[in-house]
Order: C-alpha cells, then structure tokens, then sequence
C-alpha cells in the first residue's frame, strides 16, 4: 500500500525526482530500515517528493511546537495538511496520560517503582496501555520513559526513572518503549544526557569524561535506539561539557545520530530547552518545543540568509520529522480524541498488579505476614493520603487514589482496624500498647520531592521529614510489632531500622496501591519487588549530590559500584528485596566458557527451587568482575538478570545471556574488549553472590 501510495504521490507531483523519475528501488540506510520496517523504501519516496513540493515556510514550520501551552488537550506541532502529514501531538508521561490535558487517566506506580519490578514485560504492557490512553487523548508522542541515571537519590525526579544501573535501566527503558511503540505511539526517550539533577537543570553544566559518558550516561540511551528503535529522543535542559544538549554536536550529530544510526527526531525539553537558533540546528536539534522562539520562521529565516544554516539541514531535520510520522501510520491511522474511553478501566488491574509486583520487602523480623485477627493500629501521617508522586510534567489526574489505610481496612478481614491521627494522645498511646501489631505508614510526598522549576525540585536530604522518626520510634517504644511501611521515590535513612520488625518499601504504588501494600501485609501478596538502587546508612556514603552550583562532575563511580568500591555497606544492597518463602539457587552452568568476540554471548543456566511454603518469584542476578583488566572497573557490574515465578517445592531454570560487547569498556581506541578472563557473579542481589564462574574472551 505504502509503495502504490508513493507513486501515486510521485507521478500526481510530476517532480521529476531521482526517486519518481526513474522508480528505481531506493537506497535506504540499515538505521532507517530498522526504524521503519518493511514501509521504509516507500517512506523514503514519499519524503524525497513531499520535501520537493513542499514550501521553506511548510518545512520550517513543522520544526517548532504551535503554542506553549496545550492546545485540545495536547502539545501540537503542526504539520502540513495540505500534503497529507497530520503533525505531532504530544503529552506526557512517565506514570500515565499526563495531567496537562484536561483528561484523567490510569495512575501507574512511579518508574522507580517499576523499576523495582525487574520485570521487563510487565513495563512493555505498561507502555502499552499507557500508549492506548494517549491516543484516545488524541496524541501520538509519549514523552516517556525517563532513562536517566540515578546518580544520587537526592535527584528530584527519581521516581520518574527505574534506577540507578545501566543494565537495568536499559532493559525496563527497552521493554516501555516496544510496549508503547507497539500501539502507534512514538515514545520519546528523555532526559539526553546526564540529567540527574532538577534544582539546577536549566543552567548546571556537567563534566563528564568519555569513559564515564559512554559506559555510565548513554548506553541505556543507545539501547533505545537500536534495540527499540525509539521514534524521538528529547534533548535535556543542562549543559555536558560546556554545551547545552541542545546545541551538542557530540551528543546529537555524533553519537546519536551518527554512531547510532539514529533515524527519529530529536526534540527540545520545554521551557529553555532550547537556547539558540544556527548553533542548535546545527548540532542536530530538530524540533523546538513548546513553541517556536529561537526556532521561530523570523529567526531560522535570518540564520538561512546569513548562511548560517543550510538549506539541506532544515531539509535533513524535515525529513526525521516527517519520516516519524510516516512510519508510524500517523496520516492513515491518527490518534483520535475520544475523552468517553478515559481512563480505561482494564488498565486499573494492570496498575495494582504492578503496584503489587513493586512491594519489595527490606526487612522482616517476623512481623510479617500479618494474621487478619486481634487489633491492627495504622499510624502514620502518608496512611490516610493520596500519594501517587510528584506534582509536575509527570503527574497524572487519577479517577480514584486507594490510600493505605483504605486497602488495609478493605482486606483486613476478621482483623480490628484503628487508625490513630497524630499528633498521639495518652489514649492513642494505649491503643498502640494493645495492639497485636502497628503499621506505621511513613515517607515522602509531592511536597518533598519532584520536578524542579514547576514542582518541589530535589530533596534536601536523604532523612524522613516532618518528624517521621521522632513518631517511628516513639512507636516502637510502645509495641514489639511494628511493621514501617514506606512510600516515595527511593531510599530514606532509617535510624530506627533495628528497633522494627518489617520495613515494606511501597514507593509511589499508583491508584491502586493501597490495596497492593494491604496485599503484600497480609500474605495476598508474596511480596517480590527488588531494589532497583542501593539504600545507603548515610548519605555521606554516596557521591556528593550538589543542586547549588552551576558545574559539577559526574565520575565513573555511583551506587553500588561506588559502594562497593570504597568498601562501604549499605543498609540495603542493589537488588535485594525479601520473600515470604525460600529459594535456593544452584551453581550457573555456562553454554562455553570461551566467548569470541564482541557478537558472542555468555549464555548461562540457573536453577531455582523454592524451598518454602508459598508462591514467589525470584529474580536472578548476574554481575561480571574482570580481575586482570587493563583499566579500572567496577567491582562487579550488573549485566543480566531474570525471574522465575514457582510453586511451594518447585525448580525452574533462569536462562540468562550477557552479549560480549557488554563487557568492553571506553577507552582510547573507543570500546575495547579485552581478551582476558572474566567472573560471572551469581546470586540475588549486588552483596548477595553466592556462585563464581570464570570464563574468557580469546
Ligand atoms: C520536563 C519534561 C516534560 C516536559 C513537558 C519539562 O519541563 O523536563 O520531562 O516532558 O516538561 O511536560
């Protein structure tokens, strides 16, 4: 169909075009094949014709957003209906349909709570369904997923990414980004790069040598682009290396476009996204969003005649532009608003079967599960909130939030339940003393954490506000069975720690989340989440998180690999989480031990068994050590990982593989994989690595 199309297009324009002349089969690059599928060839006839018809002003137009707010409910950036190309509508976001429209949508578990999933195609049917509501919102660009690094806990936007490891990190964004592309929306990666702080996002400048660029900053980024064949990628609002991401010839033309192959547009973050006109054009920014204002038609107009940009860079930014909208079916199949579908209800069941799968078990003494008998005390200022994250771009207007203590009473069975409000009287005191147990619900909010510039901007510290330690211990003064359980973003200092039973971390769990953590508290649920960072005693023991000055550095070192390194214990490790039952892991048995360069894999097996009595899921974890390296490297570092869901008794294999270009590292030759022997570390969290298996790359 799309090859009839494109000759119709040639011969009714008569443009005489190498393509239309001669109908020869046309060229088209790998990149833009795997971009596009079979419809590439036609697509590219169709675009060679389009951008010999089309006006300088038609083409200049459609690279700026048509307004800075949202026009019926979307971004808009126009296209050129004259010729049969729709333009773009944009909206977030990282938890569901963004709350910039006017419409509600399904309210996800924050990213970081995703991430905490290690379920890569629990996060694809995410993205779909997130995709489906956006284009019964009438849009076609998803700004989501986050994939920048959490280089430091303290970063405002935590919850809106999955974690702190590139692997990790790489696979969820890879997984989000299929799910949703997979409905006819183009997903838009973000934050490109290095943004990993918000109070200073729209001026800080990051120093960050190749190595650490390149292993540590960009590969979940390239793993977008040519494993999931991103539709977009939005450029960030911070400077790398003196230059604004926007104006970054070495991130955009360079790597993304030139080393990737990256065949989509780039498009600015929005509010001084973008800071010049040539200079950005240039580096290979195509859009401006919101709205055109150094890509206004006046400013590129002047920059042309100046001779400050070319005419087959505008052509070449016009060609990704309209090449995205084509591939994705946007002129025959367009999103089409129909607010009566929104918020869909079978997406309700997905939410809290994620929120579910996130609830990751820190600590259990005994306190649980809970029994549904007796008295249960719910304390906690978080127990009766609606809590779902942060108040900026990703915020979502939900049509229900079910809060703790509502999912808790809803499932508490033959169990008495008494909330106590505080500030706690005697009396309130006495309840907790007669208690059979005490839920404490305790954590983070909108008001301490977020976006910056339009929300609370990046947290002050790594301790619980408001006093929430003062109440946890006055709590456990008063009873032997209390169980904390802990919403927001990611890690919180805990000085209580010992003093409690259980700690259920429930990050920002959704619309549905209370009746997940009531699931996981009662046993409905054998909890299963893990750790997508590292949870440190004290702050002081992770890289220096500075939102004040205009320049910092971001090194090789972060999270466990920091730890690790400097030989600190944290108070949780990357990858740990809890179960209701025990699984044994037996020895990993490897295809070959012998790899051969950098298209081989590592392929290694894995047996589970579940030596407890209930349900679970355990997620496998392998790092890999390099004693001998030529460079320093991690101690050990993520590079596969996957689960298996079994019965009370059962076994089951984990089949995991590691491909040998994983392993090289950055250096002056470019990546560099070393012929030398390598550890394959086994187990099921970053310090809990029971098995070693050594192999080799000759
Ligand atoms: C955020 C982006 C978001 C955009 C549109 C910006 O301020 O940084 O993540 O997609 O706004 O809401």
């Amino acid at each position: 169909m799309r090859v009839a199309a494109a000759r119709l297009v040639c011969l009714v324009a008569l443009l005489g075009s190498a393509a239309c002349a001669s109908d020869a089969p046309r060229e088209v690059a790998p990149s833009v094949a795997a971009y596009c599928g079979e419809d590439a060839e036609a697509v590219e006839a169709r675009i060679d014709a389009l951008l010999g018809e089309m006006t300088l002003d038609t083409k200049l137009r459609m690279m700026a957003g048509s307004r800075p707010g949202v026009v019926g409910g979307v971004w808009e950036v126009p296209g050129a209906p004259e010729h049969g190309v729709p333009g773009l509508h944009m909206l977030d976001g990282p938890r569901g349909l963004s709350a910039f429209t006017d419409l509600e949508g399904t309210a996800f578990p924050v990213g970081s709570a995703r991430g905490a999933t290690w379920d890569p195609e629990l996060e694809r049917r995410v993205g779909a369904a997130m995709a489906r509501e956006l284009r019964a919102a009438g849009a076609d660009v998803l700004l989501a997923p986050t994939i920048n690094i959490l280089r430091h806990p303290r970063w405002g936007r935590t919850q809106e990414t999955y974690g702190e490891d590139v692997h990790h990190l790489g696979e969820m964004g890879v997984a989000f980004i299929e799910g949703a592309q997979s409905e006819r929306v183009i997903a838009s990666a973000k934050h490109y790069a290095a943004n990993s702080i918000d109070d200073t996002r729209f001026d800080v400048n990051v120093v960050v040598d190749e190595r650490a660029l390149r292993e540590i900053y960009l590969p979940h980024f390239r793993r977008a682009v040519t494993e999931a064949q991103v539709g977009s990628i939005m450029s960030a609002y911070n400077f790398v290396n003196g230059d604004h991401c926007s104006e970054s010839t070495h991130l955009l033309r360079d790597i993304l476009k030139g080393e990737w192959g990256f065949a989509g547009f780039v498009e600015s973050d929005w509010l001084l996204g973008t800071r010049r006109t040539a200079p950005a054009v240039n580096a290979g920014l195509d859009i401006e969003m919101p709205a055109g204002n150094h890509f206004a038609r006046g400013r590129l107009l002047a920059a042309i005649d100046e001779g400050a940009i070319e005419l087959e860079t505008i052509d070449e930014a016009a060609r990704r532009i309209l090449r995205a909208q084509l591939c994705f079916d946007l002129d025959t199949d367009p999103a089409l608003r129909d607010p009566a579908r929104l918020p869909m209800e079978a997406h309700h069941g997905l939410a809290r079967e994620v929120a579910e799968r996130a609830m990751t078990l820190l600590r259990n003494e005994g306190g649980l599960p809970l029994e549904r008998a007796g008295t249960l005390a719910v304390v906690g200022e978080l127990a009766a909130r609606e809590n779902i994250g942060d108040l900026g771009s990703s915020n979502v207007r939900a049509p229900y939030v079910v809060t703790a203590l509502e999912g808790i009473e809803a499932a508490a069975g033959g169990a008495t339940v008494v909330h106590l409000s505080e500030p706690l009287d005697a009396e309130d005191e006495a309840a907790l003393e007669a208690a059979d147990a005490v839920v404490v619900v305790a954590g983070l909010t909108e008001d301490d954490e977020g976006e910056g510039g339009i929300a609370s901007g990046d947290r002050e510290s790594l301790a619980l506000p408001r006093g929430q330690d003062a109440l946890i211990e006055a709590v456990a003064a008063r009873s032997e069975r209390v169980v904390v359980v802990l919403e927001g973003s990611g890690p919180m200092l805990a000085p209580w720690l010992e003093e409690v039973e259980a700690v259920l971390m429930a990050w920002y769990p959704g619309m549905e989340g209370g009746h997940a953590i009531a699931a996981a508290l009662f046993g409905d649920v054998n909890p299963s989440g893990r750790l997508p960072m590292s949870w440190p005693v004290a702050e002081a023991d992770l890289p220096p998180f500075d939102n004040e000055s205009l320049e910092v550095v971001y090194d090789y070192w972060h999270g466990y690999r920091h730890l690790e390194r400097s030989g600190v214990a944290p108070a949780f490790p990357f990858g740990h989480g809890l179960s209701y039952t025990r699984f044994e892991l037996g020895a990993p048995r490897l295809e070959r031990e012998v790899l051969s360069g950098m298209d081989d894999a590592l392929v290694v097996e894995v047996e589970v068994t579940n030596g407890g009595e209930r349900e679970g899921v355990e997620t496998v974890q392998l790092y890999v050590s390099v004693p001998e390296s030529a460079v320093e490297r991690a101690p050990r570092d993520l590079r596969a990982f996957g689960q298996v869901r079994l019965e009370p008794g059962a076994s089951g294999t984990v089949r995991l593989e590691v491909p040998a270009r994983s392993l090289a590292y950055w250096g002056e030759a470019g990546w560099t994989l070393e012929r030398t022997g390598y550890v394959a570390h086994v187990g099921t969290s970053a310090l809990d690595l029971p098995h070693a298996a050594p192999f080799r790359v000759e």
